[in-house]
């Protein structure tokens, strides 16, 4: 299958992008063709800083390598390098409506997180570039999180207007939702999800010390019943330290509830962050070794820039065919 999907440089890369993104497109690669990109013009929909922007950008380029993003199988971009993306997002806009973008429920979510008081038109807009994004490889498959299911589906639904208007030439995408469709929540305030915006003790970050995960992993929010149990609903806090641990530990919930039974909140946060930190040591090794390297990280990108641009040359070649452009 042809898969696609990306991440903003909005910030450093958190537990919640590892689990909830990297790691499924690490097994994805094994059999897959999989082209991962950088998402900095979506990075520029919402406020950011033009130095941070492009610190950003190559720090997520160092965390896809170092936590096993392989160029050799896959293609790995900056988005904004590959000038086709905001070509097919404008040629969207023509056969979307106003209606099925004012719908999308991430625009006001976003607003609502970030505490937007007035959002761009590009924000509005994301969606049509994420269209873009997917419909300009012909993906098949786009691994995204819940929230973004909507804007696969709106891009499937694009491909097929386009193919019935103007004659075959999208193929529809799906989304695939990593197996437990899961979030991971902030430490802080655990109905809401992990994020990079909301950078403090709340969010672990790929790049964090022992020490700091040490920190964040004390102070994390919980309920006063010092009963371990899995209830997202009554108790998110405690329930979102049983998901991370299943996940750092690769085992089941049920198991997590068998071995913590019993033990104190104290206890079971100590546990949750030793295994964090053991799962993000052999990554930060490796991490060291890309930011001593960075020309090799930038000959990577410029590599899968022109492999990128090949595919999305042609898509675009008979997407100007078809609609008559000169
Ligand atoms: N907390 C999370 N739990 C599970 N998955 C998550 N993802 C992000 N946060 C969590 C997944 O990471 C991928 C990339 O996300 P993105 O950076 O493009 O956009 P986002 O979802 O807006 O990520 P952030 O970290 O919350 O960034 P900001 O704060 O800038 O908005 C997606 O697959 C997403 O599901």
């Amino acid at each position: 299958m042809r898969i696609l999907s990306g991440i903003r440089p909005s910030g450093q890369l958190h537990l919640g992008n590892y689990f909830g993104a990297i790691k499924s497109w690490i097994d994805l690669q094994e059999d897959n063709e999989c082209f991962f990109f950088i998402a900095d013009l979506h990075a520029i929909t919402t406020p950011y800083s033009p130095k941070d922007l492009r610190d950003y950008t190559i720090q997520t380029a160092v965390d896809y390598l170092s936590l096993g993003i392989n160029p050799q199988k896959s293609i790995l971009f900056v988005q904004s390098t590959v000038a086709q993306h905001s070509e097919l997002a404008w040629i969207l806009a023509t056969i979307a409506s106003v209606g099925e973008i004012t719908r999308m429920t991430q625009y006001k979510a976003k607003i609502r997180e970030l505490g937007l008081s007035s959002a761009s038109a590009a924000l509005l807009e994301y969606p049509l570039l994420m269209a873009a994004d997917v419909l300009l490889y012909q993906a098949e498959g786009v691994p995204v999180g819940k929230d973004q299911v909507q804007h696969v589906e709106l891009a499937r639904t694009l491909a097929h207007r386009f193919n019935h208007r103007f004659g075959e030439t999208f193929v529809a995408p799906k989304a695939l939702l990593s197996k437990q469709g899961l979030s991971i929540k902030s430490l802080q305030a655990p109905k809401k999800k992990m994020s990079k915006t909301d950078s403090g003790k709340g969010c672990i970050l790929l790049s964090d010390s022992p020490q700091e995960i040490k920190k964040k992993f004390t102070v994390a929010v919980t309920d006063s019943e010092n009963n371990i149990k899995y209830d997202p609903e009554r108790k998110p806090g405690i329930s979102n330290l049983m998901n991370i641990y299943a996940l750092a530990k690769n085992i089941s919930l049920e198991k997590v509830s068998q071995s913590s039974h019993g033990k104190s909140y104290q206890e079971f946060k100590q546990e949750v962050s030793q295994e964090v930190t053991k799962m993000l040591q052999k990554f930060g090794t490796t991490r060291q070794s890309w930011i001593q390297n960075p020309s090799k990280v930038e000959s990577i990108l410029s590599k899968g820039q022109h492999r990128a641009e090949a595919v999305a040359k042609t898509t675009m070649t008979q997407v100007r065919e078809k609609l008559g452009l000169y």
